[in-house]
């Protein structure tokens, strides 16, 4: 039985497409390997968002094909946003990789890996097909595909991702993503209904992580019925299918974001107490110079409308420090920013200036001194919100998704609460893929613990 070994990098969109590849492998008669040593087709599903993501991928994939127990046959593939974005210049990186396939050929990936492997067994070990053989597949210009889920994602897990839109329209002045993923498109709510309802009958999925680049602007060309616009009619819909326990949704964005969402946190109760809504920078003279198209009062009023809707509400952000130009008064806004939310925790990205966008081309970059500087600053005032804000929950009882055994001792089970935080459960054993009652007895950082009520 051949075997497939694959690694992602980034965002929910490329563990989703990383799902369906390992899929579609899967079903072709393949098995999952959790060494690239042993397997016959080595995958890489990476990250451009910022140079470090890309490095990490890069040198990552150069080791495994160093290593002196990398087999002669193994076909090496790229998938993912850096192959959409570079190409055929991997191949100058990687000598000896075989593959490189854009966002959008994602489906490509076994047909392409599997003939080559087929072929380079068939011909003997280390004949010149190796070099001859390398395949790049992208388009110049992604146009986004229908998301089709032909196979279900390995058994075994209670929560997916489904991807209801994909692209994005609105060129942030520092984000890649645009050229990577290309235009905006939303899937119809038929085929997103379709594939819910059969991860939750045919897979026993108990949660589901709607993912787009901006949710909340899915079907936006659709009217606005009674008040709810495409999307909050989406949540409703999904909201009613049997069986599913859990809703949640990746990223919202300020623009756009309506009345009508606010009030589905009162009246849909599957939809989880948790929102990861990107913030960037808490001074609006540096959102006008990212082109986010809100003010930093616009951002406030919706977290607080939010939490009015939902009290047990946390809220974590993305925030970029160090964007070119920002100041001390900037960075500072910043913070307060942080202060006055109380997010329950926030991933603090360095500004990295990526090829193709105009914030790479301004000139008054920030020295990364400063950046490290105001990360390290920011970082200390997250952690100090995020320890308080998880040990006032010590006391209380928390409906936890039992996901499997906790990953720092597999004695134990570990599940999320409704607000995502990880939860590891004590004492009493609840079924793996039950909602069970925990008492948090304790919290450290940001693991919370607890027993079986
Ligand atoms: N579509 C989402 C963000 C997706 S990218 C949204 O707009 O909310 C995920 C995060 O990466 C962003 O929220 C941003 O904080 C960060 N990011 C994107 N480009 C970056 C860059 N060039 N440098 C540093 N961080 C970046
Ligand atoms: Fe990037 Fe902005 Fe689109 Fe988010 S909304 S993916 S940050 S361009
Ligand atoms: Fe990265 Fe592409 Fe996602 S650049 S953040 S993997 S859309």
């Amino acid at each position: 039985m051949p075997s497939l070994f694959i690694k992602t990098y980034g965002c929910q969109m490329n563990e989703r497409d990383s799902e369906q590849v390992a899929a579609d492998f899967l079903a072709a008669g393949y098995s999952l390997v959790s060494s690239p040593e042993q397997a016959d087709v080595v995958l890489m599903n990476t990250c451009s968002v910022r140079e470090k993501a890309e490095l990490k991928a890069l040198g990552k994939m150069g080791m495994i094909m160093a290593s002196p127990e990398a087999r002669p046959h193994t076909v090496y593939g790229i998938m993912g946003c850096m192959s959409q974005s570079l190409g055929r210049s991997l191949f100058r990186e990687l000598p000896r990789l075989d593959i490189v396939a854009g966002t959008q050929r994602y489906r490509r990936v076994l047909p392409l890996c599997d003939s080559l492997l087929k072929k380079r067994l068939s011909v003997g070990v280390g004949q010149p097909l190796r070099r001859g053989a390398q395949l790049c597949e992208t388009d110049p210009i992604p146009r986004a595909q229908d998301l089709i889920r032909d196979h279900l994602p390995p058994s075994g897990s209670c929560s997916a991702f489904v991807s209801i839109m994909q692209g994005c329209d609105m060129h942030c002045s520092y984000c890649i993503v645009p050229s990577t993923r290309g235009e905006e498109r939303s899937r119809p709510m038929k085929d997103i209904l379709d594939e819910v309802r059969r991860l939750v009958e045919n897979n026993g999925i108990k949660e589901v992580t709607l993912l787009g680049q901006i949710v909340n602007r899915y079907g936006r060309e659709e009217p606005v019925i009674d008040g709810r616009g495409a999307f909050v009619r989406l949540l409703e819909a999904v909201h009613e299918i049997p069986g599913l326990e859990r809703i949640r949704f990746t990223s919202p964005h300020p623009i756009g974001f309506r009345e009508d969402l606010v009030r589905a946190y009162t009246y849909l109760p599957k939809l989880c107490s948790h929102i990861h809504f990107p913030m960037q920078s808490g001074s609006d003279r540096i959102l006008r110079l990212m082109r986010r198209p809100y003010k930093q009062s616009k951002y406030l009023e919706l977290c607080h409308a939010m939490r009015a809707a939902r009290p047990d509400l946390a809220i974590t952000t993305d925030i970029i420090v160090g964007f070119p130009g920002e100041t001390e008064e900037d960075y500072l806004l910043t913070r307060a920013a942080v202060e006055e939310v109380q997010f329950d925790n926030a991933f603090i990205f360095q500004y990295s200036p990526r090829r193709g966008t105009p914030a790479a081309e301004m000139t008054d970059q920030i020295c990364l001194r400063e950046k490290e500087a105001r990360n390290h600053d920011l970082l200390a005032v997250v952690n100090r919100i995020a320890t308080a804000r998880n040990a006032a929950l010590v006391g209380s009882t928390q409906l936890v998704l039992v996901e499997g055994p906790s990953k720092t001792n597999p004695n134990r089970l570990q599940g999320r609460s409704s607000q995502n935080k990880p939860i590891v459960i004590t004492s009493g054993s609840p079924a793996i893929g039950s909602i069970a009652p925990i008492r948090i007895a304790e919290s450290t950082g940001f693991t919370l613990y607890g027993e079986a009520v």
